[in-house]
């Protein structure tokens, strides 16, 4: 796992889109593992930057999110779907046909998961893939637990994710209890993994996830084993880090 520690969140938005703008300009069709929340927001401002100035064609990509909430639909605000488009989709020359989101309202929910894995392979896998971590290690929506999941899956939200995500809803009651999520098989798959964090409220988990123990109880510590993996800090989320 390599370590990078930028001073400030906007040295290091501008650093992973940096990774990214080269990834596509090297490999014009690749295929990007994107993840949401308000850690890659800042990624997605440069990225639509440099779109701007002509310093990337988006025309060829394909995009992978790690998940969507359960039963909340593409055109609800508070859908992953949603925040995609506003924050990045709609924004940049990206054919929407090559953005894959899990469907949050399928019927079939195994059928679902199983589909999108497949989509993921039929695609030769991911290429990069973009991650934030949870105050509770999880990456994705993959929670600390007894087991992690290989594949995509369905997930229960732990209270400590619900209370997270509660900042973006009117009251704890309306936050989604269950989620579709990318299982840590799939996301350790990608060729190369960046997993960004920033803030002071990030030092605790950031200082646990560099004590080097592989645990089901800090799902990102299985990047540890990933063969190429950054993690990239600002410095108040490093600021534990000795
Ligand atoms: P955040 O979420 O970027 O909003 O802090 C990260 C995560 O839960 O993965």
């Amino acid at each position: 796992m390599r370590l990078v520690v930028k001073k400030n969140y906007d040295e290091v938005s501008q650093m992973a889109a940096i990774e990214i703008m080269n990834l596509i300009n090297k490999k014009p069709n690749c295929v990007l593992g994107l993840a949401t929340g308000s850690t890659p927001i800042g990624t997605y401002k440069e990225l639509i930057k440099y779109y701007k100035l002509n310093k990337i064609d988006f025309s060829k990509v394909t995009t992978f999110n790690l998940d969507e909430y359960r039963g909340i639909k593409g055109d609800n605000p508070q859908s992953y779907r949603y925040f995609m488009d506003n924050k990045l989709f709609n924004s940049i020359n990206i054919n929407k046909k090559n953005t894959f989101i899990p469907n949050g309202i399928a019927k079939d929910i195994e059928e679902e998961c199983k589909y999108y894995d497949n989509l993921i392979e039929s695609k030769h896998g991911i290429d990069l893939q973009l991650l934030g971590i949870g105050n509770n290690g999880h990456i994705g929506f993959n929670e600390p637990g007894e087991f992690l999941y290989i594949n995509t899956h369905l997930t229960n939200l732990t209270k400590n994710t619900i209370a997270a995500n509660s900042r973006f809803f009117n009251s704890m009651e309306e936050v989604p209890t269950q989620a579709i999520t990318m299982g840590i098989g799939s996301i350790m798959k990608a060729k190369k993994i960046i997993l960004l964090a920033s803030g002071k409220n990030k030092a605790n988990i950031v200082k646990e996830l560099f004590t080097e123990k592989l645990s089901t109880k800090i799902p990102a510590s299985i990047l540890h084993i990933h063969a190429d993996c950054t993690i990239i800090l600002d410095e108040e989320a490093a600021c534990l880090l000795n």
